[in-house]
């Protein structure tokens, strides 16, 4: 690549408000597969400098006319993607005709063909491949959307409300939308196709009635309740938490099989990937369903935090993104359990979200420098975003930070702003400073805490000194203002009330300083300290706690996710002593116990504790190491869970056989299921003869939770039973590619020699798709991510077969090859066999001729 082909990277320091605003935008659509004509007619009004050229954005159009006020203009150039027009009055009617291919466009980016339907995807920069236009978010506009189609497409819907509908002259039939609400481009939708529609209605808080309507692929109306479901709970949580309303007369969703992302938020007119709608018993885990709800519920909340009021400039992402996340966060956390929804993003931070920031594409929340927007839709905006609210709420309070936003939907509705506007509504709403609170927008990275404990017998004082230091990637970030949670347990395992010199403390400590030391008098032994409580900031926290602190912890604290992280904590530091000794040590009799209390007693919520029972997995464990023992950590979490299986063996059974799943919903059929599951997993590890039987049975289940713990306990632990299985699963499924991307994700798991070979040939199964990125992230990304001795293979295999694919998506689907491509972003994390073979395929990479940008910018910063 010579520099001057080399993309062009975006600085939000470069913020330019627009020259001109465009007030209303009418756009026509007629559609067809090869050649869809759009013409566009554009209100302008010229807001910045008199001599400024009208700059409009635009990919893979073929320009058919331009005229202003109905004059056809030669007064203008095309250079790259930008249609530049000179000498336009200050206020014009702009209208432009162009052509464009949506059945080659495989991008799923702009107006594409999705298995016979037409649909777009227009954040964040889609809209210039459908016409020329400002396509920024600070653009706001009105639409009116006619779309012209052949019959065989009878649901022609787009935006807002439909106004008309008919037919035209030649045989075709059209509907006209108009969207009352101001938007900007990348909230532009359109679909046409053939679909079962699942009808319903809501009534507001305020007595509007709200019409509700689910699109789906003929044949599919029996997999759409749960999704009707989940939006209903989710308008009706939005108003009682956050007295927040829905503001058109309908709401529609479309499901689509190719998707590149999980959903999209456009205004009255979602679009969805259809495995985040479509979900019955035989078809979906328990997991799906709280999936498919948090995803409805996340698109519906964005039509106040992302569309009411929406983002300056891409680099503001975070501002609904992360604000969005939260909202769908505590959505779940209210009308499920608290603590399994901690825990689950705490999962999502540890894992990825910190192996990002410590990798070569660490970014702030709001980044300062962009190549390709999409890349930027990462677990740091949207989950370390999320945190970062959370940790507001957090220091805010519920009472304060509701004001903040009622503050700021009061100052904002309507515009595009920034994250500063988010914070100073917070601020000024609450009194509370968050002037150094800031920094978290601005500094990457994820910082350490190192904590110091003293106690004091004689005063009866405890002590406790926390350091932060910078992340080691970014050695200049500045102290962050960290709310820091704690609970002090006596020795009989009761929480110590806290204060100091006869003043009460609040169990939230603010962390501002570097080094801070907060001190508890009046306590009369010494106690054992849960710190970062509820994980309340997003921070890798060095303690030195002890095992018999961490069993203590796990048994008493009041916060379950502190219990569970106590007991990710004592399995880490066994793997971790295991790595620093000669022999092999097992896992103390203690631990055993502890686990066997856990299975035996049945207390509490029993998903909580199929997930205390849970190893940490081979992500978490990596981030704890400089260069990742990969083979030291599959081998020891391989002889853990053997040893848990041995140990505990009778009493899985037992807690197997005695616990019943009515194979409902309910909350309790869902835990009990997980527990049942975590049973098998481990019980598949043992030579039981009962093992095989269960596994065989929940196999045969009409339930797809059962059926798929089977087959994923059966897999993991190379049951003899696996082939078997696997075949029946493939014969009795062909029919739904869903189902099947459980399958593929199973057969990629398989850690057996000839694994490289096996995905080579399912490259050649009937419904695997290279063009449909569920099927690929199905089968590739579960290899690349989960099947860790495959993938790491020190032969380098497992890395051609990624790079392999990389090539070829990047010619299909660079969104999609560029998400899959993450696992090579941490090559310099591992031993030199291993990064020099991920190097190598980094290199090949970055020698593609049409390398495209999403690609580029990794590969770049991964090498550089
Ligand atoms: N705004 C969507 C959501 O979070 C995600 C769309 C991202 N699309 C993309 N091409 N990067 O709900
Ligand atoms: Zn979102």
């Amino acid at each position: 690549m010579t520099e001057s082909n080399k993309p062009q990277a975006q600085y939000l320091k470069d913020y330019k408000a627009p020259d001109f605003l465009i007030n209303h935008t009418e756009l026509t659509f007629d559609l067809l597969p090869l050649s869809t004509k759009v013409s566009a007619l554009l209100t302008l009004t010229r807001v910045g400098d008199k001599k400024a050229p009208l700059v409009l954005d635009g990919i893979d159009l073929r320009l058919l006319s331009l005229s202003v006020d109905a004059v056809d203009i030669t007064d203008y150039e095309i250079i790259g993607e930008q249609l530049i027009i000179n000498n336009l009055p200050d206020s014009c009617r702009l209208s432009i005709v162009t052509e464009i291919s949506p059945e080659t466009n495989t991008s799923l980016e702009g107006l594409y063909l999705s298995g016979g339907a037409y649909c777009t995807q227009c954040e964040a920069q889609g809209f210039r491949k459908i016409t020329y236009y400002m396509d920024r978010p600070d653009v706001l506009s009105t639409f009116d959307v006619t779309i012209i189609a052949d019959k065989k497409y009878p649901q022609l819907l787009s935006n807002g409300n439909q106004i008309d509908s008919g037919e035209t002259q030649n045989g075709r039939h059209f509907t006209k939308w108009q969207d009352p609400f101001k938007k900007p481009s990348y909230l532009f939708a359109l679909v046409a196709g053939d679909f079962d529609v699942l009808k319903d209605s809501y009534v507001t808080q305020s007595g509007r009635d709200v019409e509700l309507a689910l699109f789906v692929d003929k044949g599919n109306l029996s997999k759409t309740p749960h999704a009707m479901t989940s939006l209903k709970k989710a308008m009706q949580w939005d108003e009682a938490r956050f007295n927040l309303e829905y503001d058109l007369d309908i709401y529609m969703i479309v499901a689509v099989d190719f998707f590149n992302m999980g959903a999209m938020e456009n205004k009255g007119l979602n679009i969805f990937n259809s495995k985040c709608v479509l979900a019955n018993q035989e078809t979906a885990t328990d997991k799906d369903y709280h999936t498919i709800e948090s995803i409805v519920g996340h698109e519906y909340f964005h039509n106040w935090t992302g569309n009411r009021v929406t983002c300056r400039d891409w680099f503001q992402l975070s501002l609904k993104e992360g604000l969005t996340v939260f909202r769908d966060q505590e959505f779940s956390s209210d009308l499920g359990s608290r603590a399994l929804n901690r825990i689950d993003a705490v999962k999502v931070m540890r894992t990825h979200q910190f192996s990002e920031d410590a990798g070569p594409m660490a970014h702030p929340i709001r980044p300062e420098k962009v190549i390709e927007m999409n890349n930027f839709y990462t677990v740091t905006v949207y989950d370390k975003g999320a945190e970062v609210i959370r940790m507001m709420h957090t220091l805010l309070g519920e009472q304060n930070f509701q004001k903040g936003m009622t503050l700021y939907f009061e100052r904002h509705d309507g515009q595009a702003v920034t994250c500063d506007d988010f914070l100073s509504a917070m601020s000024d709403a609450s009194g509370i400073n968050l002037a150094q609170f800031k920094r978290w927008y601005n500094q990457a990275g994820t910082p350490r805490l190192n904590a110091l404990q003293s106690f004091d017998k004689d005063s009866n004082t405890y002590s406790l000194t926390v350091e932060q230091l910078a992340p080691l990637n970014q050695p200049n970030n500045e102290p962050l203002h960290i709310p820091f949670a704690i609970e002090l347990l006596d020795a009989n395992g009761h929480s110590i009330a806290l204060e100091y010199q006869g003043k009460k403390i609040v169990h939230v400590l603010n962390v501002t300083q570097s080094t801070q030391t907060f001190n508890f008098d009046n306590i009369s032994s010494k106690p054992v300290a849960v710190l970062l409580e509820d994980f309340s900031a997003p921070c890798i926290l060095n303690q030195q706690t002890d095992e018999h602190a961490l069993l203590h912890i796990m048994r008493f604290a009041r916060s379950d996710f502190s219990r569970w992280d106590a007991q990710q904590q004592l399995f880490i530091n066994a793997v971790k002593a295991n790595i620093k000794s000669a022999e092999s040590i097992a896992l103390s009799d203690e631990i055993i116990n502890a686990l066997r209390v856990l299975v035996v007693n049945q207390q509490g919520d029993l998903a909580l504790i199929a997930e205390l029972l849970k190893l940490p997995s081979f992500d978490t464990l990596a981030g704890e190491f400089e260069v990742i023992p990969v083979d030291e950590i599959i081998k020891i979490t391989q002889q853990f869970e053997k040893q848990i299986a041995d140990s505990l063996c009778s009493e899985f059974i037992q807690c197997f056989e005695s616990l019943f799943d009515d194979g409902s919903v309910s909350a309790n059929a869902v835990a009990i299921r997980s527990l049942k599951q975590l049973c098998l997993h481990y019980l598949a590890k043992t030579q039981s003869i009962q093992a095989a039987g269960f596994i065989k049975d929940a196999a045969s289940s009409s339930n797809m939770t059962n059926v798929l713990g089977a087959l994923s306990a059966a897999v993991k632990a190379s049951h003899e039973v696996c082939d078997e299985l696997l075949n029946h699963f493939d014969s009795q499924w062909r029919h739904d590619v869903l189902v099947m991307d459980k399958w593929f994700a199973l057969q990629a798991m398989q850690t057996s020699e000839n694994a490289i070979e096996n995905i080579k040939a399912l490259y050649e199964h009937p419904c695997f798709d290279f063009s449909n990125p569920n099927r690929v992230r199905a089968l590739v990304g579960s290899f690349s991510h989960f099947n860790t001795p495959q993938f790491h293979r020190a032969d380098g295999q497992g890395y051609s077969l990624l790079g392999d694919l990389l090539i070829k998506l990047n010619a299909i689907n660079p969104q999609n090859a560029s998400r899959m491509l993450t696992p090579f972003m941490s090559w310099k994390r591992y031993d030199k066999v291993r990064s020099r073979a991920m190097k190598q395929q980094l290199e090949r990479i970055a020698a593609l001729d049409g390398l495209s940008d999403d690609l580029f910018e990794k590969v770049e910063k991964a090498l550089a």
